[in-house]
C-alpha cells in the first residue's frame, strides 16, 4: 500500500486522538497525520491515499478548521485518488444529528474523489444522522464520549477495509 496521508480537524482532541490510532493500526511508517488547521493543497497532492476525519459541532457541523480549509482549497484536485472518511460524534447527546459532521465532507467531495471505507450502522443508538448514506455510514464513525471502549476494535476492522481498497 502506498503512503496514506491523514488530515484531521480537531477541537477538543479526541479526533487527533482517534488519527493516531488509525495511524499506528495502518503503520507509523507508512502515514502522516496532519492537521488540517496547518494544511495546503501541497499537503493534500503528496498522497494518493488520502483520511479525512472531523468531529461534529453546532447542531452537525463539520469542525471548523474543516469549514475552512473547504472554503480555502474549495477546488482541490482529488483525481485518482482514494479518499476514506471518519468522524466522531456523541450518540446521546446529539442523536438526532449523531456524527453529522462527517456528512459534510462527504457532501463537498463525493463528486471530487473515489471515497472508499463505508461502514456499517451496526452497534449504535441514535435517532437520526445524514452520516448515513444507502443504509450505511460514508465511514467510520467513533464516539468516544459513550463507546470509547470499542473505538480501538472499531478502528481495527476499519483499517482492514482500507487495506484492500486504498492504491
Ligand atoms: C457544543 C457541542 C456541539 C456538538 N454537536 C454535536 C452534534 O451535533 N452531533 C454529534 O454527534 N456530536 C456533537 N458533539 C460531540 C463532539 O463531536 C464529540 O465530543 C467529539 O468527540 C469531539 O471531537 P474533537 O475533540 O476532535 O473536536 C458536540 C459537542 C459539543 C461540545
Amino acid at each position: 500500500m502506498e503512503k496514506v496521508g491523514i488530515f484531521y480537524g480537531s477541537s477538543t482532541g479526541n479526533t487527533e486522538k482517534i488519527a493516531e490510532k488509525i495511524k499506528l493500526q495502518i503503520g507509523e511508517e507508512n502515514v502522516e497525520t496532519i492537521n488540517v488547521y496547518d494544511a495546503t493543497e501541497e499537503d493534500i497532492k503528496r498522497f494518493r491515499n488520502l483520511i479525512f476525519g472531523t468531529s461534529t459541532w453546532g447542531i452537525g457541523d463539520i469542525q471548523e478548521d474543516w469549514e475552512e480549509f473547504i472554503e480555502a482549497f474549495e477546488n482541490i484536485d482529488l483525481k485518482n485518488k482514494k479518499v476514506a472518511l471518519f468522524g466522531l460524534g456523541d450518540q446521546e447527546v446529539y442523536g438526532d444529528s449523531f456524527a453529522e459532521g462527517v456528512a459534510g465532507l462527504y457532501r463537498h467531495f463525493k463528486d471530487k474523489a473515489d471515497l472508499v471505507g463505508q461502514w456499517p450502522n451496526e452497534g449504535y443508538v441514535f435517532e437520526s444522522s445524514d452520516a448515513l448514506v444507502d443504509g450505511q455510514f460514508v465511514g467510520l464513525i467513533i464516539d468516544e464520549d459513550n463507546q470509547r471502549k470499542m473505538s480501538d476494535d472499531r478502528i481495527k476492522k476499519w483499517v482492514s477495509i482500507l487495506q484492500k481498497e486504498f492504491i
